[in-house]
Formats: C-alpha cells, sequence, structure tokens
C-alpha cells in the first residue's frame, strides 16, 4: 500500500499532492506514517477525488492527532469536530479570508487542519498557502537572532469577540461571538518544527496582536514588516479545489488564504482539526 502512494511537489517553497490513496478507508499505519512524513516536509498536501462522508473525515484526521472542537464555530449536529465552512451565495464575507494560522489564538494551536471540498462554484475559491519556514529562512541573520529571543501575544479578540467585526458579517457560517473575555496566549515567534526541527516565523495577521512584553504601537512596525515579508509570492502555492479534493497542511509553518473572488455563488467545505498530543502547556498573559 505505501509503495502505490505518489508523491509529486507542487511549487518551489510548499506543497505536494499526493495519489494512489483512498481516504475513505481504514489505512495501514505505514500509509499513515508516510503521508504524515509528506505532511511535515512538503508542509502543505493535496488528494484528489476523494469521498469522504463526515465520519470517514473524522476517522482519517483521528490518526494524526485529537480533534479540536472549535470554540466559536459551530460544528456538525452529532459529530462537533467536524466545521462546516460554507458560503452561500448571498453572503459577502467569507471565512477564512486573510492570511492566518489555524488557532493559534488558543493556548495549544492545533498542528493541521484537514480540509474537503464538498461543493464548489464554477470558478474561483482557491485557496492560497505560504511557507513561514522559507519566509524565516529569508530573513537575515541578525532578525532571525532577534525574533528567536521574542514571544508574540495572539488572542481571538478581533476575530470572534463582541467587537471583532468579522463574526457577525459571515453570514450563513453557524459562528458565535465569544462570550466575554476569550484570552490572550503567548507563543514564541520562532517555532521548531518538533517533526523536523526546521524552523517557521509564527505570528500572523489574524490572531497576533503584539509583541510580548512590547506596547501595541511598538510591536506594529515589527509586526506590519513581518506580515507583509510572510506572504511574498516565491513562499506561496495555490491550490484549485475540484470536488472531492482534500487539502491537510501543517499549521505549525504555514499561513493560508481562502480567497472570496466567487460572488453569488455557493463552496460548501468540511474542515477537521488536529491537535497536537499531548498538548504543550503556553502562557497565559492578561490583557494589555
Ligand atoms: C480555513 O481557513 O480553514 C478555510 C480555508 C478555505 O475555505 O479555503
Amino acid at each position: 500500500m505505501v509503495q502505490s502512494l505518489k508523491i509529486r511537489r507542487t511549487s518551489g517553497a510548499l506543497g505536494a499532492e499526493i495519489s494512489g490513496v483512498d481516504l475513505s478507508g481504514p489505512l495501514a499505519d505505514g500509509v499513515v506514517a508516510a503521508i504524515r512524513q509528506a505532511l511535515v516536509e512538503h508542509q502543505v498536501i493535496f488528494f484528489r477525488d476523494q469521498i469522504l462522508t463526515p465520519t470517514q473525515q473524522v476517522a482519517f484526521g483521528a490518526r494524526f492527532g485529537p480533534l479540536n472542537i472549535h470554540p466559536y464555530v459551530t460544528g456538525m449536529a452529532g459529530q462537533p469536530e467536524v466545521m462546516e465552512i460554507i458560503k452561500e451565495p448571498s453572503d459577502k464575507i467569507n471565512f477564512g479570508g486573510g492570511w492566518h494560522s489555524d488557532m493559534s489564538f488558543l493556548e495549544t494551536p492545533a498542528i493541521g487542519s484537514i480540509l474537503y471540498a464538498v461543493e464548489l462554484p464554477e470558478f474561483g475559491g482557491d485557496t492560497l498557502f505560504s511557507s513561514q519556514a522559507a519566509a524565516y529562512d529569508a530573513l537575515s541573520p541578525g532578525l532571525k537572532a532577534t525574533l528567536e529571543t521574542l514571544n508574540a501575544v495572539h488572542s481571538a479578540s478581533r476575530e470572534y469577540s463582541a467587537q471583532g467585526t468579522s463574526a457577525q458579517k459571515r453570514g450563513s457560517m453557524q459562528v458565535a461571538e465569544a462570550d466575554g473575555y476569550v484570552g490572550e496566549f503567548v507563543h514564541p515567534m520562532v517555532l521548531v518544527h518538533p517533526e523536523t526541527g526546521r524552523k517557521a516565523l509564527y505570528v500572523n495577521p489574524a490572531f497576533t496582536l503584539r509583541i510580548d512584553g512590547w506596547k501595541t504601537s511598538e510591536s506594529k512596525a515589527l509586526l506590519d514588516y513581518l506580515f507583509q515579508h510572510c506572504r511574498y509570492e516565491a513562499f506561496t502555492t495555490r491550490f484549485a479545489w475540484a470536488k472531492g479534493s482534500v487539502a491537510f497542511w501543517d499549521n505549525r509553518s504555514v499561513w493560508h488564504f481562502a480567497l472570496n473572488d466567487y460572488a453569488g455563488q455557493r463552496r460548501h467545505m468540511r474542515r477537521v482539526t488536529v491537535d497536537p498530543w499531548p498538548k504543550m502547556a503556553r502562557a497565559r498573559v492578561a490583557a494589555e
């Protein structure tokens, strides 16, 4: 079975398409290990022509770690680990329509996300991915050394608090406002990947509020610089979905961005999100 897996790189910085595997069935340990190896090596992997029920998607995801239940997005009835990411023709805003790393606003951020395409617009709706390992590699030794000493504060406050703007505008998605204080969590600005040892930048425009110990105004210049740098075209790949496509990305080294260029059409995806195992403890900080 492992021998039938074919892995083809899709871009210079990240991304590989894997064929020769049916994700719906029980997978041998060796196949799961090969997929995991491809994920950490290529940072985002793609599969085509899959047919997955929500239960099968949960079973596939669970081979890589415990599945996350999103604190603000209501999961499927009876299967809370499955997020339905839907943009109806009448919706203006899409879910994930800005560069981010999933769940960096949690104390223990998700390690991976598995997205399955159920229904797609006739055109558009691609997803962009950007390698934060490549973004780190391209920095000067001086800035690398500085960033390695710094932590950043992440929070869901911009996206999901009552004051957050995007949550209310997402239309049909079952996105709840956070009930009260959403918490702030500190993560290193440079993550050392626990499986590959490769370093990657770990800040993102959606959830990173400031550098720990710095004022928001002091942090802004450096974070703005990094947010610009981290999406440089050479660090990216773009995935054009078809019904039955699956993308599996490593949130520890990849940003992603769901394009919203299909006004008036429907797009329906299902996501399961893999938590670390065991969970790592992170510091919780008070609001600034
Ligand atoms: C997400 O941010 O998980 C959504 C990505 C997409 O719908 O392409």
